[in-house]
């Protein structure tokens, strides 16, 4: 089954074809750079632009996947959670192709579709899933453990208590001016720093997490060691943020471990833009082997936003006839599993 996916929940427009949920034939991302000035996503330009990017995304994905839009049998376009302008964008565009192709489409979340996303190589290469899984999902809006019994049957075991991971990334980096975002940005830089250079705060909440003080510790630490904003030469800011990314990765590494000692799963997923980070991805491999569990990891682009993961969500419900209703709303916030 073709199916056409469009992802516009945030600031990267994204649009992709994938066959049967899993094998990807075209997945374009255009990553606004607009909102780097800012330091931080401007909704309004966000859905301006996705008015721009769509026209031109939507034929171009086609012509890399080598189909007509008249192969494509359906289309599945993020519902939500998001910045509403933006997500309206996305669900207008694709409803209406929808509508004037006669094909059915699906409303997907979009956190349900980066655990989905995480699947896909694994599901491409033809393996079964093993439930139920552990997810961690880690994206710039989300940091949240998942019990997931079966495809679409999500149980929310913690979250982040204030801000996201990828955000404590972004401000991070913000605040040591090394641009904008900012994961990749530290990740690439603390290869070179020592991550045992500077103590910085461990916290423990059980399931949850939190990254203010964390985020409070290293603005203290660049005050006191008189750290000049956008110096990424500068030995000591490398190992302020190899520091800061060690502590981001315990953190998250140790609260999945705590979660697995009370839930027993047969596989564990990560998922959500920060799944790109070198770090975690490799202590998660650690993590996995140790509990000799499969490990889903998503490639890094199918790690951050893109709407492979959402037309590959969507599969299922499709494949078995189901669809969406016209009168359905977008939704900015859409709670998973509570
Ligand atoms: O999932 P995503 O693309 O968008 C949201 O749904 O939020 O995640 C974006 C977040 C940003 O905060 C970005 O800084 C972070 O993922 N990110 C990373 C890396 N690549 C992207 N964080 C750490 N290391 C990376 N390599
Ligand atoms: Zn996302």
């Amino acid at each position: 089954m073709l199916i056409l996916g469009v992802e516009t929940s945030c600031d990267d427009t994204g649009v992709a074809v994938v066959a049967d949920g899993s094998r990807v034939l075209a997945n374009l991302v255009s990553s606004q750079i607009e909102h780097a000035a800012y330091g931080g996503v401007v909704p309004e330009i966000a859905a301006r632009k996705h008015l721009e990017n769509l026209p031109w995304l939507l034929p171009r994905a086609l012509e890399l996947a080598d189909i007509e839009l008249a192969e494509i049998e359906a289309i599945a376009v993020t519902r939500g959670p998001g910045l509403i302008g933006a997500l309206l964008c996305g669900w207008c565009a694709a409803r209406g192709l929808a509508w004037a192709t006669g094909v059915p489409y699906v409303g997907v979340h979009h956190l349900a579709a980066h655990v989905h996303g995480a699947l896909m190589p694994a599901l491409a290469a033809g393996e079964r899933i093993s439930y139920p899984l552990l997810a961690l999902v880690v994206s710039g809006g989300h940091t949240a453990l998942y019990r997931i019994a079966g495809p679409s049957r999500f149980q929310l075991l913690g979250q982040t208590r204030d801000d996201a991971a990828g955000e404590a990334f972004d401000k991070v980096a913000s605040l040591l001016g090394l641009g904008f975002p900012g994961g990749p940005a530290i990740d690439r830089l603390a290869s070179s720093g020592d991550p045992e250079a500077i103590t910085l705060p461990r916290s423990n909440l059980g399931l949850e997490f939190t990254f203010s003080g964390l985020k409070t510790a290293v603005r203290r630490e660049a005050l006191a060691r008189s750290l000049r904003p956008g110096t990424p030469e500068d030995p000591v800011v490398r190992d302020l943020v190899a520091s800061f990314q060690a502590a981001v990765v315990q953190q998250l590494v140790a609260t999945t471990r705590r979660a697995l000692q009370r839930h027993r799963v047969d596989g564990l997923a990560l998922a959500g833009g920060v799944a790109a980070n070198r770090r975690l991805r490799a202590e998660f491999a650690e993590l996995a082997s140790a509990e000799g569990l499969p490990l889903y990891l998503s490639t890094p682009e199918l790690a951050t936003d893109n709407a492979a993961m959402i037309a590959g969500a969507a599969y299922t419900r499709l494949r078995q006839g189901e669809s969406d209703p016209w009168d359905l709303p977008a939704l900015a916030s859409w709670p998973l599993g509570e």
